[in-house]
C-alpha cells in the first residue's frame, strides 16, 4: 500500500504517531496524520496533570478532542499514560502512604473507565525502572512499595476490561538489565495471574544506535505470552537515521506479537527532541527514513 497505516494494516498492525490536540487546527499537521497514520496517541493530553489537575477532578477535554478526531477518521487510539513518575498534578506529588495509594487508583479508575472502549490499549505503568534494572525511586515507589505496578494493573483492569494493558519504557533496544529487570516482572506477572497483555518499546533512539539484539529482545517478551509494541519511536539524525528506522520497522514486522508501531510525533518541527528524528520534515515532506519504513511494512 502507498500509505504508512494501510502498508501496516495489511498485516493486521497499525501505525500510528503522538499527536499534540493544539496542532491538529494546522492543516499540514491534519492532513499528514490523517493521511499517513491509523493510530494515534495523546502526547500529553491523557496523563495525569492533564487528566487531574485537582484531586477527584477530571477534565478529559484534551483526550477527548483527540478520540473523536480519531474516530471521525478511523483511527485507532492508544492511552498514554495512566501512572507515570513524570507530569503528576501537584497535589499528588506530595502526598504519602494510603493517600498516595488511593490516589493512584482513584485516578487509574477514573481515567480508564472514562475510555473504556475508546482506546485499545493503555501505557498502565510508564518508566519505573533505571539502567541497572533495579526500580526507579520515585514517590510510587518510596511510598507503596514494590507492589504498586501491579497494583495498578489490577486497578486497570477493574475499570477496563477491554483495553490491552501495557508496561511501557525506554533504554529497552537490546538484551541489556534494564530490559531483563522488566522481562522478569512481566514473567511474574504472567505466572500470578496479574493481568499484563502487552510490553511497550519507546525505541527512543540514535542514528548509531546498537540494534543487534533489538528483535531477539522483542522476541523474549513475546515468548512470555504477552504482546509487544513499538510506542513512541524516534532516531536521532544522521546518515543511519533511515536504516535504522528500517531496522526496528522489519523487527517488528518478523514478530508475529508485534502489533503496531507508534512514532513520537509527526513533523520534525513539533518533535520533543531537537535533532529532527521523525518521518516528516518540517514542511512534512517525506523524509529517507519515511521511505525506508514504508518499503520494510509492504515487504516485511
Ligand atoms: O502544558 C504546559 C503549558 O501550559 C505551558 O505553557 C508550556 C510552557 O513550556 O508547558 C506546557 O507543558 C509542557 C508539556 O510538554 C506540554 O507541551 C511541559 O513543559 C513539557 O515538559 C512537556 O514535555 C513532554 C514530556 O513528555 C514531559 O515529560 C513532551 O511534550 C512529551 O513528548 C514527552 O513524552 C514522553 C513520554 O510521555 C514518555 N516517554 C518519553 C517521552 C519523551 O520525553
Amino acid at each position: 500500500a502507498s500509505t504508512l497505516g494501510a502498508s501496516a494494516a495489511e498485516s493486521g498492525r497499525y501505525f500510528g504517531a503522538a499527536v499534540s490536540t493544539q496542532y491538529l487546527s494546522e492543516a499540514g499537521y491534519a492532513n499528514t496524520l490523517a493521511t499517513e497514520f491509523n493510530s494515534v496517541v495523546a502526547e500529553n493530553a491523557m496523563k495525569w496533570d492533564a487528566t487531574e489537575p485537582n484531586p477527584g477532578q477530571f477534565n478529559f477535554s484534551g483526550g477527548d478532542q483527540l478520540v473523536s478526531w480519531a474516530q471521525a477518521r478511523g483511527m485507532k487510539v492508544r492511552g498514554h499514560t495512566l501512572v507515570w513518575h513524570a507530569q503528576q498534578p501537584g497535589w499528588a506529588q506530595g502526598l504519602t502512604g494510603q493517600n498516595l495509594r488511593n490516589a493512584m487508583l482513584n485516578h487509574i479508575a477514573g481515567v480508564a473507565n472514562h475510555y473504556e472502549g475508546k482506546v485499545f490499549a493503555w501505557d498502565v505503568v510508564n518508566e519505573a525502572f533505571e539502567w541497572d534494572g533495579s526500580r526507579r525511586q520515585s514517590n510510587l515507589q518510596q511510598q507503596l512499595g514494590n507492589g504498586w505496578i501491579e497494583e495498578a494493573f489490577r486497578a486497570a483492569d477493574a475499570a477496563d476490561p477491554t483495553a490491552r494493558l501495557c508496561y511501557n519504557d525506554y533504554g529497552t533496544d537490546a538484551i541489556n538489565a534494564k530490559s531483563t529487570a522488566i522481562y522478569n516482572m512481566v514473567r511474574d506477572f504472567k505466572s500470578r495471574g496479574v493481568p499484563i497483555d502487552c510490553v511497550g518499546f519507546q525505541s527512543h533512539v540514535a542514528a548509531n544506535e546498537n540494534l543487534s539484539s533489538y528483535q531477539a529482545n522483542l522476541q523474549r517478551f513475546a515468548d512470555l505470552g504477552v504482546d509487544v509494541e513499538i510506542t513512541e519511536l524516534d532516531v536521532g539524525q544522521g546518515t543511519g537515521q533511515a536504516g535504522t528506522f528500517e531496522t526496528i520497522t522489519k523487527a517488528c514486522m518478523a514478530i508475529a506479537r508485534c502489533t503496531g508501531i507508534t512514532v513520537w510525533g509527526v513533523t520534525d518541527k513539533y518533535s520533543w527532541r531537537t535533532d529532527n528524528p521523525l518521518l516528516f520534515d518540517g514542511n512534512y515532506q517525506k523524509k529517507p527514513a519515511y521511505h525506508s519504513v514504508l518499503a520494510a511494512l509492504n515487504n516485511g
